[in-house]
């Protein structure tokens, strides 16, 4: 199938199956390729909105989990009650907020998700999308349990190979991945990462 009608027909499903938007495919198939979310998990989607992760990762954690989101815009679906989208920004937010979101005593995540995408182009904008990243990786600490898991976007780049190196020092696997449903044409990659080991911090530009 062409990569136009391939896009168009992501669109399509996305739309018959209720979900917001078509990017529910790329989580659904990184989830396949690499089951990094499992039933009765706590996930944190950074850059939730319009929600379709949200809604994905909802159903992959079941009742028995629970999903909070942050975003810089609202997200307006109807969500299922186990999850919690956020309003903020990744480089100001305050990690308790995340952390107490949904939850009496603060508990951090098995899992953290971004599909942060740098808004000022418009296009791919490698060099805004890895230090999206690099302040993914500088939360974590705060964040991700010990033997966590990551997945985030980035616009391939000069700088995806150090930020790959600097993800891998702090988790036991760690590799690049584009899904099916991310179009070839555009330079968006998923880092993916199992097993943190702690770690980072510190970093801050943006
Ligand atoms: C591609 S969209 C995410 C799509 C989402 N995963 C979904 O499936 O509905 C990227 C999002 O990143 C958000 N974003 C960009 N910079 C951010 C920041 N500094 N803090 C929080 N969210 C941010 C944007 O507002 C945008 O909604």
């Amino acid at each position: 199938m062409a990569r136009r009608q391939l896009h168009d027909a992501y669109f399509r499903q996305a739309k018959a199956e209720g979900y917001a938007a078509r990017s529910a495919f790329k989580l659904k198939q990184i989830q396949d390729a690499k089951q990094l979310i499992r039933t009765g998990n706590r996930v944190l989607d950074l850059g939730c909105a319009p929600g379709a992760w949200l809604q994905v990762a909802a159903e992959l954690v079941g009742p028995s989990g629970s999903v909070v989101g942050l975003d810089l815009q609202r997200v307006r679906i109807p969500l299922p009650p186990t999850v919690q989208p956020l309003v903020g920004d990744a480089w100001e937010i305050d990690p308790m907020l995340l952390l107490t979101a949904g939850t009496d005593k603060p508990a951090k995540f098995d899992v953290v998700l971004s599909d942060m995408a740098p808004n000022t182009t418009g296009h791919a904008d490698s060099e805004r999308s890895i230090q999206l990243c690099h302040q993914v990786l500088t939360l974590l600490p705060a964040l991700l349990k010990p033997t966590g898991n990551l997945a985030m976007k980035v616009f391939e780049g000069a700088l995806y190979r150090d930020l790959l190196d600097t993800t891998a020092m702090v988790f036991s696997y760690t590799r690049g991945y584009k899904p099916k449903a991310s179009r070839d044409v555009s330079r968006e990659m998923y880092i993916i990462a199992y097993g943190y080991t702690g770690g980072l911090g510190e970093r801050r530009e943006g």
